[in-house]
């Protein structure tokens, strides 16, 4: 019997996950903020409330997954919100950055010592790896000027690339790092956007975005099977190669560092 943990599993294509995984008998823990869905998981998942996007939700959340397990086999990392407009944490961070790029930097080196513990431990970090649009805005990654949605989401994005660099660099040995990129996937919360924008992305979504079902099917490829190697990056089908711009080491380094100085 595996331990799967699930950020953002709750919804979507995480909840997809964590549901099919307890089906399968593995001993699943799915991290989300609201306890609504967190019961609507059923007993076979055990729901951990938490806000990923404080650094105290993250820290708590990882707090009661050590206090419940000595071993993790799996880290699936999907959490990730949209956010129009531009909102600040009670750590004083960018909502987007928080949430969808520190949460899974926290997530990953805090349950570390739990997953090295495991026979055959993975992380799999579910974002946008292949897209080579964004950037990092080293001088303001908390994006305080010319904000946009779409902008953060990028950057966090690309930042979610650099972790799985770095982290892959520190612990890939022990510890393999996936970063996947579902592509366009029938979920995702989209109460907060604007009503036309909202029209949009349903009929797209119904003519064009997979089913949540075969977009995770690679996911439980990567629990049952890790890869041996540090890093993979995969999008949809395809394995990517590690040179990609996006990949770039020398970035992973400058980013880590950055998050370093934010943590303190
Ligand atoms: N859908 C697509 O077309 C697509 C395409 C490419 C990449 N992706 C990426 O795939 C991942 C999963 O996407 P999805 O479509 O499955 O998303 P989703 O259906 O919107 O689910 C997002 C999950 O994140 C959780 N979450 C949001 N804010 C949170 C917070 N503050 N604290 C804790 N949990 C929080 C939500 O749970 P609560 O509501 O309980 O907080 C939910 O479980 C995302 O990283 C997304 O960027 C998606």
């Amino acid at each position: 019997m595996a331990v799967t943990v699930i950020s953002g599993g709750t919804d979507g294509m995480g909840r997809a996950l964590a549901l099919a995984r307890a089906a399968r008998g593995d001993r699943v823990f799915a991290i989300g903020s609201n306890r609504a869905k967190g019961e609507r998981l059923g007993g076979a998942v055990e729901f951990v409330h938490a806000d990923l996007s404080t650094l105290a939700g993250n820290r708590a959340a990882i707090a009661a997954i050590t206090a419940a397990t000595p071993v993790v086999d799996a880290l699936a990392l999907f959490a990730n919100r949209q956010a129009p407009r531009r909102t600040v944490t009670a750590d004083g961070l960018e909502t987007t950055f928080a949430l969808y790029y520190l949460s899974r930097h926290l997530l990953s080196h805090g349950l570390t010592p739990l997953l090295s513990a495991s026979a055959r431990p993975v992380i799999v970090n579910v974002a946008g790896v292949g897209t080579t649009k964004g950037a990092i805005a080293w001088d303001d990654p908390q994006l305080t000027r010319g904000y946009g949605m779409v902008r953060a989401q990028l950057q966090a994005g690309r930042a979610n690339d650099l972790l799985g660099v770095a982290y892959a660099a520190e612990h890939g040995e022990r510890v393999p790092y996936v970063l996947y990129h579902p592509g366009f996937t029938r979920s995702g919360d989209a109460s907060m956007l604007p009503p036309p924008l909202r029209l949009a992305l349903r009929v797209a979504a119904r003519l064009a975005a997979r089913t949540v079902e075969a977009s995770v099917a690679p996911v439980h490829d990567f629990i049952d099977d890790p890869p041996k190697a540090p890093l993979t990056a995969v999008d949809r089908g395809r394995p990517l190669p590690l040179t990609l711009r996006t990949l770039d080491p020398a970035d992973a380094a400058r980013l880590a560092e950055l998050t370093a100085e934010i943590r303190a």
